[in-house]
């Protein structure tokens, strides 16, 4: 497979056109060959840094929603989000089912779940297994404006490193190596494209939503999230859903400021940080702009997509 490097001492392998980590490799074959899609499976899917954690958040509350109504016995109120990250509440399934370098079984994770089963992946649709795609399941996909996504990857890569010994990451690099493609999930545009173009062939069973639309009307869009994995919201659990997942309520619970999520090692914290629409200003130039707008305009041609910003 073709190799590049990224970051210092790390690799990327291109496979069917995406640039996977080798552990992400293992991770897919292994997946092929043993997941077993349930119907009524709930799979949010996304590139890193695009709204992940706030998708997670608002799936979570939206199902608790439902259960707290079907069971209302006065017991412990607290809800799960309070309790646990997002991402230990919903599992990226290449990474925290299979792909684990403990010796649990993935099996044996998938079966302990409650149905329907909420599960996340960052892998390009090509490379979900077969089960999946055949199944009846939902698959909610989250994107967001690539100059965006890559400010936040930046801040990301930069607050992982600060404990390591990798030297710091030029955002100028960051940039280069994000406009080349040459990026863990990349290219962004092509793994936007794929499930886009798989929505339209099968609407009612792939959502797609934005980032910045989420931001403009959070409303509609919950109300159209929470109808499309069958779980309508009355107007006041809409609010309410709202408030448990938003980013000033998750940034100062406790279970958020300490801890790691689980197999990666990824500082609970690190998941939240200024959550605007526009943060590229402050570090792209015009020049900057104006090459990745005409990247992702040429690739996005004729796709019936757009990003807002
Ligand atoms: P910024 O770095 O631009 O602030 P992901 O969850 O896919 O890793 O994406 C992380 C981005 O989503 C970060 O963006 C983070 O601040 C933002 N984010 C995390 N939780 C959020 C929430 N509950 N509401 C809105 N944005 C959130």
């Amino acid at each position: 497979l073709p190799k590049q490097q990224f970051w210092e001492n790390n690799y990327l392998y291109k496979w069917k056109g995406f640039w996977l980590f080798p552990n992400m490799i293992k991770s897919v074959l292994d997946i092929q060959s043993h997941f077993k899609a349930c119907s009524d499976d709930i799979i949010l899917a996304s590139f890193p840094k695009t709204g992940t954690t706030w998708l997670k958040a608002l799936c979570v509350s939206i199902l608790e929603c439902q259960s707290k109504g079907d069971d209302d016995n006065g017991g412990d109120q607290k809800d799960d989000l309070s309790k646990k990250n997002p991402h230990s509440c919903v599992l990226t399934f290449e990474s925290e089912v299979y792909g684990r370098d403990d010796s649990i079984n993935p099996e044996d994770i998938l079966s302990g779940m409650p149905s329907p089963r909420l599960l996340h992946t960052h892998l390009p649709y090509t490379h979900l297994p077969d089960s999946m795609k055949k199944s009846n399941c939902k698959i909610v996909y989250i994107t967001r404006n690539p100059k965006d996504t890559l400010v936040s990857f930046w801040h990301f890569a930069a607050k992982l490193s600060a404990g390591s010994n990798r030297g710091p990451y030029p955002f100028e690099k960051a940039y280069n190596e994000f406009c080349k493609g040459g990026y863990p999930l990349g290219p962004h545009s092509d793994h936007v494209l794929e499930y886009w173009y798989e929505k339209s062939k099968r609407p009612e069973n792939i959502l797609f939503l934005k980032y910045e639309e989420l931001k403009k009307d959070p409303k509609e869009q919950v109300k159209k999230l929470a109808s499309f994995i069958g779980r309508p919201l009355k107007e006041i659990e809409v609010e309410e859903v709202l408030w448990k997942s938003s980013l000033d309520r998750l940034k100062d619970l406790e279970v958020n400021k300490h801890g790691a999520v689980l197999t990666s090692n990824i500082p609970n914290n690190s998941f939240f940080r200024k959550g605007v629409v526009g943060d590229w200003k402050n570090h792209f130039t015009e020049e900057m702009k104006k090459n990745l707008d005409e990247i992702t305009r040429t690739k996005l041609e004729g796709s019936g997509f757009d990003f807002d910003v």
